[in-house]
């Protein structure tokens, strides 16, 4: 069994932008700029933007962050993306998730122009995507596809099981894979699929995103199969310092010496999520999927 180690490959793509970003400005150009708007007080979120600010700055990015009150209304975020949509100085921006319940997340998404839309949630890109269009793909299914490419695991022919109908990690990753190039067989599992543990066992690849901790057991695992977890679950801890821990959708102890590769978590899946959103950030500054 090995272990795919997220945070080393997320260390050898970050290298890499770096180098790139290091070219483009060598080149004459600004270096790209990625905003990132955050309203309210969520934990959670504070952390993942302080975390995509940092990386922005190793790889040579200008970052601008947004802090916006909870108590901001739905029309003022509108103006806000509106004034993000037309600043010729930023290439792409994020607006972070989840938000206040009085705002509309898909009002939102789609209020962001698709062309600096570097999360890749706009239907714009997600219709670009499924058509095998130029797009901005969504972080989460990036990062599984490096991960699986860093780690040179056959796709093509195989059988790919995904546990989790989400818009998005389970449905892009489901037809990301059936795409030519990965060429896998598809099965996409959800909260109504008959047999679920049968299915799953057929699986060569098994994706594991329905945010169930431990919900994958070893008698679902095909032996020899790739497991690749996409579940963050905070669950209290009296063993850390922080007073919580992460578990993933898979019950890693018992699953992971059945797998020939498996992801942990944390260390897995999640570091590859920025690397993503830095990558379509560079597009996003190149011009790469809708031109300059
Ligand atoms: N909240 C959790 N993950 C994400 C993400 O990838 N993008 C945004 N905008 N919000 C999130």
């Amino acid at each position: 069994m090995q272990i795919m180690d997220g945070k080393e490959v997320a260390a050898s793509l970050r290298k890499q932008i770096a180098s790139e970003v290091e070219a483009l400005v060598a080149a004459g150009n600004r270096p790209p700029h990625l905003a990132a708007v955050l309203v309210g007080n969520d934990g959670a979120s504070q952390t993942y933007v302080g975390h995509k600010e940092k990386c922005c700055g190793e790889v040579g990015f200008r970052s601008t962050v947004l802090r916006l009150p909870e108590e901001t209304t739905e029309e003022a975020l509108l103006a806000e993306i509106a004034r993000l949509n037309a600043d010729l100085d930023v290439d792409g921006f994020i607006v972070q998730l989840p938000l206040p319940k009085h705002i509309s997340e898909q009002k939102v998404i789609e209020a962001i122009d698709p062309r600096k839309d570097v999360d890749g949630f706009h239907p714009v890109n997600t219709g670009r995507m499924i058509s095998g269009l130029p797009a901005y793909l969504p972080a989460t299914p990036d990062g599984i596809l490096e991960l699986l490419g860093y780690y040179k695991i056959e796709t093509a022919g195989k059988h790919c099981v995904v546990i989790g109908r989400s818009n998005i990690v389970g449905r892009p990753i489901a037809n990301l894979l059936s795409q030519k190039g990965w060429d896998c067989t598809v099965t996409l599992c959800h909260s109504r699929t008959k047999n679920l543990a049968e299915v799953v066992r057929g699986g060569d690849i098994v994706i594991a995103a329905l945010g169930k901790a431990e919900f994958v057991t070893a008698d679902m695992i095909k032996p020899g199969a790739v497991v690749v977890d996409v579940g963050i679950t905070r669950v209290p801890s009296d063993r850390t310092k922080s007073g919580w821990k992460l578990l993933g959708d898979v019950k890693f102890d018992e699953v992971a010496p059945k797998c020939s590769y498996i992801t942990p978590v944390p260390g897995g899946v999640g570091p590859m999520t920025i690397i993503s959103l830095m990558k379509n950030t560079l597009k996003a500054g190149r011009g790469e999927v809708y031109g300059k």
